[in-house]
């Protein structure tokens, strides 16, 4: 996409009828990898989407489960606005929209709702242009929503699927998609409160010790190889452990963390979710009766597999 075409635009065909996209909860940092690895899980939002008119205007926006009565439902919609940005990346006059979302992925939950929202934006928009994908890469898709999320760990999982570890290169984020292993069971504890990503990112100090560096670096190469197999499961309790960012967050999240420490000593893999203040848990099958005895009162618990495909199109519900 060169500067020019992003700024003029162009009148184009668009698909005839909706169009509906799924996206994926994911869960980042996975104990270790902060702001790098993340995590697809079959926990949804679906977004339905038509084009309304070729001439700009007022969407029509309507938001089940997930997120309902919550969200602004004019053009300050998340999943609106992402659905934008690539009507101006593509180079497309963005049409008048009407966009039905139904969301199973809880808000400031550290599970990545707002990525989700990005991405399924991004796809719908590139989805309702009748030559979207000549026009735009997944690559260049998951780099703008990664530009419009902050960092790359939680969207790159959402378009991709599977294990993600993102990072930046030459001033581009740039990612690596593994599978992971089928004997892994996520589990996650979401608590009835949410927890800003920012005010979790406030706590972080500017600087942390060699020590603590090299810490993390052990543990993230050792997760990455036992969550992909080249390693057995009981290397993951080591595997997920954190300097970095969880001791930080502690202060904020007590309950989380302090569900992470029991899990933790009673074998169970267990990593504050994202920026929290869910808890998620790598468990190994059998284990799910352990993480079920230490969900505090009041908390949900899903249990989960790992979404393999990312961010797709599928049949327009009847
Ligand atoms: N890596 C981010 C954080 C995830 O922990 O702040 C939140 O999107």
């Amino acid at each position: 996409m060169d500067a020019q075409r992003a700024h003029d635009t162009e009148q184009v065909s668009f698909a005839e009828g909706p169009v509906a996209v799924r996206v994926p909860a994911t869960s980042a940092n996975l104990g270790p990898g902060f702001d790098v690895l993340g995590l697809a899980l079959t926990l949804y939002d679906d977004v339905v989407t038509e084009v309304l008119s070729t001439e700009t205007g007022d969407p029509v926006i309507t938001v089940a489960g997930e997120g309902a009565g919550e969200v602004p439902l004019d053009e300050t919609h998340l999943v609106h606005r992402a659905m934008f940005a690539a009507f101006q990346a593509m180079g497309v006059t963005p049409p008048r929209l009407r966009l039905d979302c139904r969301n199973e992925v809880p808000h400031g939950r550290g599970l990545g709702s707002s990525s989700a929202a990005i991405v399924s934006g991004l796809w719908a928009a590139r989805s309702l242009v009748q030559d979207g994908p000549e026009r735009w890469s997944d690559h260049a898709l998951f780099e703008l929503a990664a530009r419009i999320e902050g960092h790359p760990d939680n969207v790159a999982p959402a378009v991709f699927g599977g294990l993600t570890l993102a990072y930046e290169a030459d001033a581009q984020y740039q990612l690596v998609r593994l599978d992971v292993r089928a004997d892994v069971v996520p589990l996650v504890l979401v608590p009835d409160h949410p927890m800003e990503t920012e005010v979790a990112r406030g706590l972080l100090p500017t600087s942390v010790s060699h020590a603590d560096a090299v810490f993390n670096s052990a543990r993230t190469a050792l997760l990455v190889a036992a969550l992909s197999g080249a390693l057995p499961l009981e290397v993951l309790v080591d595997a997920s452990d954190d300097r970095l960012h969880q001791p930080y967050r502690t202060e904020a999240m007590p309950q989380t963390m302090a569900a992470v420490a029991d899990l933790r000593a009673a074998g169970v893999p267990a990593v504050l979710s994202g920026a929290g203040p869910s808890v998620l848990a790598l468990a190994r099958p059998g284990q799910e009766a352990t993480v079920e005895a230490h969900r505090p009162e009041g908390w949900r618990l899903h249990a989960l597999a790992v979404d393999a495909d990312g961010v797709r199109t599928q049949d327009v519900p009847g």
